[in-house]
């Protein structure tokens, strides 16, 4: 089937959509949607991965390989693209983000025990990872640029500054 058809028959071609427990076919109208949007556009693979990140929520394999057919570009140049930059996922990922400041100025006012706290709490790795029901995704990661705030920790939008490890409880019952 041509690309053409692809796009012009979304709810036929949905026969056509690999199989993936995460992705469901609304998901996949709106991945059509999105490659119908950049056809034929130069640059386009960025933006159709953050996109495609919006609706999905991170890039499984088989998203990558219908992208890179959508596309016209390589399988490779589309893991290429999605494992070079930070902000995009192979893996699935919480309904809630919460980003711990592993930085100095951070580590050394306690932000190591909000880490271990979390992991423990919703039983992740101490590295951190994504709960099997998908509310919470904890990671670590260098300093945010709010040194005078720390320990500091983000959720989503939300910048939780000088947390004390007795606040976690409270603060994380705002993110069901
Ligand atoms: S070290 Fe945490 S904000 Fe800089």
């Amino acid at each position: 089937m041509s690309e053409q058809t692809i796009f012009q028959r979304p709810r036929a071609a949905a026969r056509r959509h690999p199989a993936h427990p995460l992705v469901t076919p609304e998901m996949w109208d709106r991945i059509d949607s999105i490659l119908q949007r950049h056809r034929n556009m130069r640059g386009a693979l960025i933006p159709v991965l953050q996109q495609v990140q919006q609706v999905v929520g991170f890039l499984p394999p088989q998203v990558q390989q219908y992208l890179a057919q959508g596309l016209g570009v390589s399988p490779a140049e589309v893991f290429g693209v999605a494992t070079f930059y930070a902000f995009f996922s192979l893996e699935p990922r919480g309904r809630h983000h919460c980003k711990v400041c592993l930085g100095t100025a951070c580590y050394v006012r306690g932000s190591n025990k909000l880490m271990d706290n979390l992991t423990e709490t919703f039983g992740l790795k101490k590295s951190g990872g994504t709960t099997a029901d998908l509310r919470l995704t904890v990671e670590g990661v260098r300093c945010v640029g709010a040194c005078g705030l720390a320990p500091v920790m983000i959720v989503g939008e939300d910048v939780h500054r000088k947390v004390d490890v007795v606040q976690l409880p409270e603060i994380m019952k705002r993110y069901e």
